[in-house]
C-alpha cells in the first residue's frame, strides 16, 4: 500500500483552503483514499485530511477502535467524509491534548466544542449525518480544520500548554501513549 509522506507545518499547502469535491465524480476517489488510509495506518493516526498529503480537496478520513489503553475515549466509527458541513450544537467546550501528523513530536491543549453535528457524503456518495460528542467531535473538528487551512496550534489558547511530547511528559502534563491525527 502506498504510504505518502505527510506534509509538515511550514509547508504552505497546509494553510490553504481545500476545494469541494465534485460529488458526481466520486469514481476518482479510491486513488486518493488508498494512500490516505495507508498513511494513516502507517503512522497510527486517528485521522487524516487530504491536504496533509498535498491534495487540496475536502476529504477527511478518521476512525478509532475501542482500545483498553484509552478507556475514556469512546470508539470513533471508521469514516470517509467528503465535503463536510459542521454545526456546533453547544456553547460548552473542553480542553484536551491534541497531536497532528503534520506537527510531529508535539502536543497542545486545545479547547473544542463538546457536541456537534456533521454532514457530508462517503466515498459511495451516501449521505452521512451524525451527531458526535467529546472525543469523536474533537477528531472530526481537528480533521475538518485541515480543510480550512487551520492547524491545531492556531487553536491553542494557553501557549504554555504546547510543546514537545518528551518535555510535556517529563513535566507531568500529558500521559504517555497519545494518538496523533
Ligand atoms: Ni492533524
Amino acid at each position: 500500500m502506498p504510504v505518502t509522506p505527510v506534509l509538515r507545518m511550514g509547508d504552505p499547502r497546509l494553510w490553504q483552503v481545500a476545494r469541494e469535491v465534485d460529488e458526481t465524480k466520486l469514481d476518482a476517489l479510491p486513488k486518493l483514499l488508498e494512500p490516505m488510509r495507508a498513511t494513516m495506518a502507517e503512522y497510527k493516526g486517528v485521522g487524516l485530511a487530504a491536504p496533509q498529503i498535498g491534495v487540496g480537496l475536502r476529504v477527511v478520513i478518521f476512525g478509532m477502535d475501542a482500545n483498553p489503553r484509552y478507556p475514556e475515549a469512546e470508539p470513533v466509527p471508521h469514516t470517509v467524509l467528503i465535503n463536510p458541513k459542521i454545526e456546533i450544537l453547544t456553547q460548552e467546550t473542553t480542553n484536551a491534548w491534541e497531536g497532528c501528523l503534520s506537527v510531529p513530536g508535539m502536543r497542545g491543549l486545545v479547547p473544542r466544542p463538546t457536541h456537534i453535528r456533521y454532514r457530508g457524503v462517503d466515498e459511495n456518495g451516501d449521505t452521512i449525518d451524525r451527531e458526535a460528542k467529546d472525543f469523536h467531535a474533537r477528531v472530526v473538528l481537528h480533521e475538518c480544520d485541515h480543510l480550512d487551512g487551520i492547524l491545531y496550534p492556531s487553536r491553542i489558547v494557553d501557549r504554555t500548554k504546547f510543546g514537545f511530547i518528551e518535555e510535556l511528559e517529563t513535566a507531568g502534563l500529558i500521559p504517555k501513549l497519545e494518538k496523533e491525527s
